[in-house]
């Protein structure tokens, strides 16, 4: 569905991705992992095309990203949860989750916002209050809320359960799980191994811009060395 391969972007004259690897089939949830400043959300940000690439292909659904205006990505069916939530904060909880929804590829299954509510009974009860005044967890699950009522066929998340509390974290993993049997093509970039290696199928490890490890989730707990070496856990 996904495959990024030879990926480089910079920011001015600072290079942060140097030939990025990365791939999410259909139906999957893959993780790119790595340590703080490696260049996760620059690759995220970058198949988005909210940071230029200079070099090297995204591509998605057989289609060449790179190069394409950001509303026309999204158009495409990818939605993203962005790094810190940025929900709109002076709209309710429910215009935040009809603001930019659609139903771009005509699905039978399309999200509603009672379908949301479901997923986050928080939500519901929130529903008329201003994005601003949710908690973290909250504004979180409006976050993906968001992102799923343009019914996208790939969801990626740059650190969802970053800063949460342990038990509205696993609200998040809960939700991800949940959305996963329901077939929906996940990316996740996290630094929860543990939580990770249950969610999803295959995971990558980024390192200066640079793949540095992939592999199953059966892979990645046969080597507890890998964390040490990469994730600094
Ligand atoms: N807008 C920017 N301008 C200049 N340099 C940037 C910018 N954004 C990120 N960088 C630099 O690019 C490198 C990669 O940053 P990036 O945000 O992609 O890392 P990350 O893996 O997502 O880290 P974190 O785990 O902290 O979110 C870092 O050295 C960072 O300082
Ligand atoms: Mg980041």
């Amino acid at each position: 569905m996904l495959r990024v391969s030879g990926l480089t972007a910079s920011y001015g004259s600072s290079q942060v991705l140097f030939g990025m690897e990365l791939s999410v089939g259909a139906g999957e949830v893959a993780t790119l992992m790595g340590r703080n400043g490696m260049g996760k959300t620059t690759t995220i940000k970058s198949i988005l095309g909210l940071v230029a690439a200079a070099g090297g292909s995204i591509a998605f659904e057989g289609v060449e990203l790179v190069g394409m205006p950001p509303h026309r990505i999204a158009r495409s069916g990818i939605a993203l949860v962005p790094e810190g939530r940025q929900v709109f904060p002076t709209l309710t909880v429910h215009e935040n989750l009809i603001a930019t929804a659609a139903n771009r590829f005509g699905r039978a299954d399309a999200w509603t916002v009672e379908r949301v509510h479901a997923l986050f009974p928080r939500l519901a009860e929130r529903a008329g209050n201003l994005a601003r005044n949710l908690s973290g967890g909250e504004q979180q699950m409006l976050a993906i809320g968001r992102a799923l009522m343009t019914n996208p066929k790939l969801l990626i998340l740059d650190e969802a359960t970053e800063g949460l509390a342990p038990l509205v974290r696993q609200e998040i993993w809960d939700c991800l799980a949940r959305l996963k049997t329901e077939g929906q093509a996940i990316l996740v970039v996290d630094k929860n191994v543990a939580a990770l290696a249950k969610l999803a199928d295959r995971h990558h490890v980024i390192e200066k811009g640079r793949l540095v490890w992939a592999g199953t989730s059966a892979d990645l707990l046969a080597d507890p060395g890998l964390k040490e070496r990469y994730l600094g856990v």
